[in-house]
């Protein structure tokens, strides 16, 4: 059963007419293209526990839950704080959480739906009581601030959600879906680093930022998106009508109007905030999930359906009786 959500955005804002300055680009370009306007960017010290235990403490207050009540911490990122230990274990110390389990999970944007889902699987076999799913990027430092096609799209953020036992009254995380496709991982990637391309000569190839084909993730965004969101719909008996509110990964709003004609959900039944954070991977479920709900749009017995897709690719979706 969903408990609390909590989000924590850096304070520095970057606008379009600022990125107007660093690359050949502009405003209007952006806005008709992405939807977005502007995004939040951390300053040099902060990093990504930093942010994403900020996010944790706002959903662990906002549910009643101590940290010590926590018997996992589970994080979707791929711009965590070191190569390892896992940014969880940063988290898990900064939050005080003496009895909890921690892990990352990376699955690109796809992130917070696929570690929500091995929240509720811990839950419903009794491996854990409460679990802290976290979604939490500072794509800004992995981002090529040379490259137009890319770095108008992202921000840095984190949110959370805690997880608990589901309650008699239907509450709760009804299904989960999750996908992949290995075949299509240089369509997005930040390729050095790693194993095959050590960090010092991806240095000198320009290999250590996000490199995507646009317009390739773009279509492959819109058919997945659809796909998730119909199939688990189908798989309950469910339509568009039936869903109280449609939260989609935010990653441009063209996508996201697609997602919502796929399955035939008006736009006021949508929630969007890639206007106001750009892209913010793992980030951007956990964050419109906490937005929406503190805006009066996601309220207690509320059916939501949230969609993902990104690098990997990985794609997925969950019903959510919040
Ligand atoms: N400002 C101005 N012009 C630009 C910019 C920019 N920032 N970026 C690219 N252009 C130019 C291109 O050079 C190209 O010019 P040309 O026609 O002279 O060659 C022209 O605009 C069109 O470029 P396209 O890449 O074809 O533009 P498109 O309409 O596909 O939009 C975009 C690009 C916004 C990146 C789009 O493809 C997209 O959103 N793709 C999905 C990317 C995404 O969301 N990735 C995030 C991870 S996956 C996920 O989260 C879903």
């Amino acid at each position: 059963m969903f408990l609390g959500s909590g989000k924590a955005v850096p304070e520095r804002v970057l606008t379009n007419h600022d990125l107007e300055k660093i690359v050949d680009t502009s405003d209007e370009w952006i806005r008709e293209r992405t939807g977005i306007e502007r995004r939040h960017i951390a300053d040099d010290k902060l990093t990504t526990s930093e942010l994403c235990a900020r996010a944790g403490a706002a959903a662990l207050q906002d549910a009643g839950i101590t940290a010590d009540q926590l018997d996992a911490i589970l994080v979707g990122t791929v711009t965590g704080d070191a190569k390892f230990p896992s940014t969880a274990c940063y988290i898990q110390d900064k939050l005080g959480a003496s009895n909890a389990a921690a892990m990352d999970l990376q699955a690109a944007c796809s992130g917070f739906l696929y570690v929500s889902t091995f929240a509720d699987s811990l839950i419903r076999t009794g491996k854990a009581r409460y679990v802290l799913a976290i979604g939490g990027e500072l794509l800004s430092r992995i981002v090529d601030w040379t490259d137009r096609a890319t770095c108008i799209l992202f921000g840095d953020g984190a949110g959370a959600a805690v997880w608990g036992p589901a309650g008699d009254d239907g509450r709760g995380i009804i299904d989960t879906f999750m996908k992949s496709n290995g075949k299509l991982t240089d369509l997005l990637h930040m390729p050095g680093g790693g194993t095959s391309i050590s960090m010092q000569d991806a240095i000198n190839a320009r290999m250590n930022y996000i490199k995507m084909q646009g317009p390739e993730v773009f279509k492959a965004a819109v058919t997945s998106m659809g796909e998730a969101a119909t199939t688990i719909l189908e798989k309950n008996g469910l339509t568009g009508d039936d869903i109280d509110l449609l939260i989609p990964h935010q990653a441009n709003i063209r996508i996201i109007k697609a997602t919502a004609k796929r399955v035939k959900m008006p736009m006021d039944k949508v929630f969007v905030n890639v206007n106001e954070f750009g892209n913010t991977s793992a980030a951007s479920i956990p964050i419109a999930i906490d937005e929406a709900r503190k805006a009066g749009r996601l309220k207690e017995g509320d059916l939501a359906l949230l969609v993902a897709f990104g690098g990997g690719f990985t794609w997925g979706s969950m019903l959510v009786r919040f």
